[in-house]
């Protein structure tokens, strides 16, 4: 009945991909970590060396997994929140084979060494212009849904995917312009502290908008429906997405400390950034407060935990954003270990955290199935929790005495340490990451072999799963 009204095809197709990319991404992830612990595992072969299988890490873990996971949940929710199916099919089976490309295309650059050198954006001109036409698409079918909508209001989990799509689409196309002089490379069109500036509103705004924005909207869709109760303040989640949207655009310059992009728009950065600490925490108190009440469904239920906690992460990250915005802390922490792992405290904990959380709650009704087994839920739960532990804490020692190395100086005023005596006391914390990296992928491998047999398995639901009470 369901598939009658509602397009699962392609949230089924996304669905499953976001599980194949985040294998894949995680497992280069595993790889780079082991490289810089072990640098002979670059084996002298440039296609697999450190420097270009990081962007394909990044690449793959953001957009691939990260991507995919946006595009299934968006797509899934805006058709359950507005009653109806999505504005076009084609469209949608255009966005679900046209991103695929793109992602294999990044696959086979990125180790040719193809690459435009602007983090997160490395992908040169033609594939650029592909991504252009495939998120054109994804704002059509998303906002065209929204247009032809059954009900009347526009739940706040829409706002945030409209906002992540829209702020992505402007991003992506003023920090690629750039002019082509072959198939294979071109160059920016801004120069100096310009380009500098314009690099980090993108690259701030991807965290922002990418790996903020649209997981929030899954975390307003899938944490009431999980819980089974209403959101805790619908109030608190308009102010919490215009607060959010309207700050999170400025912050950008905090990646660029000390250099010599003016130092008002520094200063403003930092504010700005440090201003920001409030909406986040408002949508996590949000989020966690959904479940007051049914607080013992942490103790029972191991989907609810992965969600549960990705907020607290989510929390403990934005924290320690606008903590590492000020100047005088940056000072310390830039170039260092301790943005590694405050990147992957969201990454992992937040964004890997409530995806697989929310996958656990979707897979299972868009297949009609039970889930096959809770036992392994609870197993990759506590596996992917360890590995991230070990991560993070990891990079912050390592971080900070990295930092503290570098500064450190004699009574003449000569360096106290050299830099290869830093790189030797970092090697032991790279083992440690490695390790940490390595519980988190095998977290997602069982999820795999999960989520596989649920849909092999012939614990079939009769009828579409009912769902809990809509949330608002
Ligand atoms: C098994 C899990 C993972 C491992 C072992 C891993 C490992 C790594 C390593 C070794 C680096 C390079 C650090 C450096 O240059 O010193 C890196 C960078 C990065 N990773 Fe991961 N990663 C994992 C998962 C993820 C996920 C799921 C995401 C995003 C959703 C992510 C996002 C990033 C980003 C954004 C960077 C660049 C950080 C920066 O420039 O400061 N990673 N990762
Ligand atoms: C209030 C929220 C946040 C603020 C104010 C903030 C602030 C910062 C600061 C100051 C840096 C270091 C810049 C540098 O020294 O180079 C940084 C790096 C980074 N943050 Fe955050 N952060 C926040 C939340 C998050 C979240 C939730 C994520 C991930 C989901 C994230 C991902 C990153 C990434 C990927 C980088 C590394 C960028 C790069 O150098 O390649 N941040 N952030």
């Amino acid at each position: 009945m369901a598939e009658a009204t509602y397009n699962y095809k392609v949230v089924r197709q996304f669905a499953i991909m976001t599980i194949v990319w985040g294998i894949v991404g995680m497992a280069v992830g595993v790889y780079v970590a082991a490289e810089l612990a072990w640098p002979w595992l670059n084996f002298d072969l440039p296609w697999i060396t450190f420097g270009r299988l990081r962007p394909l890490h990044t690449n793959a873990v953001i957009f691939a997994f990260g991507g995919s996971a946006l595009f299934a949940t968006s797509y899934y929710v805006v058709q359950r929140t507005c009653h109806t199916r999505l504005f076009s099919d084609g469209l949608a089976a255009f966005t679900f084979w046209g991103w695929q490309v793109v992602i294999v295309l990044a696959a086979i650059t990125l180790p040719l060494g193809i690459t435009e050198s602007r983090e997160y954006a490395e992908l040169e001109w033609p594939v650029d212009v592909l991504i252009t036409f495939v998120w054109v698409a994804y704002a059509v079918v998303f906002f065209g849904t929204i247009v032809k909508r059954k009900t009347p209001h526009i739940y706040v989990a829409n706002w945030f995917y409209g906002a992540f799509i829209l702020t992505i689409a402007m991003l992506h196309i003023f920090n690629n312009l750039a002019i082509p002089v072959s198939l294979t490379k071109s160059y920016s069109v801004y120069a100096g502290a310009q380009d500098a500036m314009v690099q980090w509103w993108y690259g701030h705004n991807a965290v922002g908008f990418f790996l903020t924005a649209g997981f929030l909207g899954m975390m307003y869709y899938f944490v009431p429906k999980q819980a089974g109760r209403p959101v805790y303040s619908y109030r608190l989640s308009i102010v919490h997405f215009w607060a959010l949207i309207f700050t999170y655009i400025w912050a950008g310059p905090h990646h660029l400390h000390y250099t010599a992009l003016p130092d008002w728009a520094q200063s403003l950065g930092m504010v700005m950034s440090l201003i920001l600490l409030a909406p986040s925490w408002g949508g996590m108190i949000n989020g966690i407060m959904t479940l007051s009440g049914a607080w013992e469904k942490l103790r029972t239920d191991p989907i609810m935990r992965f969600l549960i906690v990705s907020l607290s992460f989510y929390g403990m990250s934005t924290f320690e954003g606008p903590m590492m915005a000020i100047k005088s802390v940056n000072a310390l922490s830039h170039y260092t270990d301790w943005t590694v792992g405050h990147v992957h405290s969201g990454a992992l904990g937040w964004v890997g955290l409530v995806t697989m959380g929310s996958m656990y709650y979707l897979i299972p009704r868009l297949f009609n199935r039970e889930l096959y087994s809770l036992a392994l839920v609870e197993w990759h739960f506590w596996i992917a929790t360890v590995g991230i532990i070990f991560y993070i804490t990891s990079m912050w020692v390592s971080g900070i005495m990295q930092g503290l190395m570098w500064r450190a100086v004699n009574e003449d005023g000569t360096l106290t340490y050299s830099f290869i005596e830093s790189v030797q006391a970092m090697h032991p914390f790279y083992a440690m990451r490695f390790l940490g990296g390595l519980l988190f992928l095998t977290g997602m491998c069982i999820m795999a072999f999960n989520i596989f047999m649920t849909i092999k398995g012939a614990k079939t639901v009769e009828a579409a799963i009912p769902e809990p009470a809509h949330a608002h």
